[in-house]
């Protein structure tokens, strides 16, 4: 299939909203994602959850049924798999964008937390205990990642079992989800050179031991050599005009030929005087000049706006 970016203005995903989170979104917006190929875009939804701008932030308190995301306290939801392995879709009176807890009874930016009954299973007759299981509420406002889901972006390179190098950590919100991601068998290789930011990624990594945190300049990756595998999958959002070089870098160093390469891109962290479907043009060049062959191209609105989101996969460059 040829490689033809989905921009534009669409809607909200779903044209439901529904993910205030913890933080509250932003509201409507200008849309999502428009047509991609022969996808048709879709239409003005509201975005930014039933409660929309401000809506409280989550204390992150015990479980119990519901009471999460956007969703009122004490409403029952349903959890069902996302078609992304490791990704699940809470369905109440909002639909919420969860992953399963790997530490159950632990946020670790305030999200708020479901807890799901698990159905009983008798064993010789006799009943099992009651057994229950933790998810934690993804919030798209906060991750490029989550934005990217809800925007439909057709493979994300990882998995239950996964490695996954991931660029520019911040304090590690988004990391913890990718870290519930890829589970206890995967591990998530988080990089970040801002020692305040490194603080909380490396206090998230002593809860998360499938996080290894990572305080370098990914611009170095020879610094961090000794740290890594190679990885199925990376994850970049360092905000910087280099971005695709570091990636480059980065990709030869460590990811399988035929993994996966997700950016995110700020156009105007790389040129605020072009228009961002220029710049992501031109970055999805430099992808391809660093031999990452591109697959797909999702605006991140109503999330973030001039953001993109562009996976690929890498061949190497020769
Ligand atoms: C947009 S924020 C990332 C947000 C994060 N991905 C999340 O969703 O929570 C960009 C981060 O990249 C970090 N960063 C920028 N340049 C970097 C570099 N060369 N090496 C490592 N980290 C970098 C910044 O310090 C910042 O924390």
């Amino acid at each position: 299939m040829a490689f033809t970016p989905r921009g534009g203005r669409g809607g909200a995903p779903r044209g439901r909203g529904g993910f205030g989170g913890d933080r509250g979104g932003r509201g409507g917006g200008r849309g999502g994602r428009g047509g991609f190929g022969d996808r048709g875009g879709r239409g003005g939804g509201r975005g930014g959850g039933a409660r929309g701008r401000g809506a409280p932030r989550g204390r992150g308190g015990p479980g119990g049924r519901g009471g999460a995301g956007g969703a009122r306290g004490g409403a029952k939801v349903i959890v069902e798999p996302h078609r992304h392995a490791g990704v699940f879709v809470g369905r109440g009176k909002e639909d919420l964008l969860l992953t399963k807890n790997l530490t159950p009874g632990e946020s670790v930016y305030g999200e708020k937390r479901i807890s799901v009954a698990n159905s009983a299973n008798p064993t010789n007759g006799e009943d099992a205990p009651a057994t229950s299981t933790e998810y934690r509420v993804w919030n798209p406002f906060r991750s490029k990642l989550a934005a990217g889901i809800l925007g439909g972006v057709d493979d994300i390179y990882m998995k239950p079992g996964s490695k996954v190098l991931y660029l520019g950590a911040a304090s590690g919100t988004s990391v913890s989800h990718v870290a519930d991601i890829v589970g206890p068998e995967g591990t998530v290789y988080a990089v970040e050179f801002s020692h305040r930011s490194g603080r909380d990624l490396i206090n998230m990594a002593t809860h998360r031991t499938n996080v290894i945190p990572i305080v370098e300049d990914a611009r170095h990756p020879l610094k961090y050599r000794m740290l890594l595998p190679m990885v199925d999958c990376i994850f970049a959002d360092v905000a910087q005009p280099d971005q695709a070089r570091i990636v480059g870098l980065n990709a030869s160093l460590f990811l399988k030929v035929g993994g996966g390469v997700l950016i995110s891109i700020k156009a105007n962290c790389i040129d605020s005087t072009a228009a961002p479907e220029a710049v992501f043009a031109s970055e999805v060049n430099k992808m391809r000049e660093m031999g990452i062959k591109p697959k797909e191209q999702l605006t991140l609105e109503p999330f973030e706006r001039d953001h993109a989101l562009v996976a690929g996969i890498y061949h190497r460059s020769s």
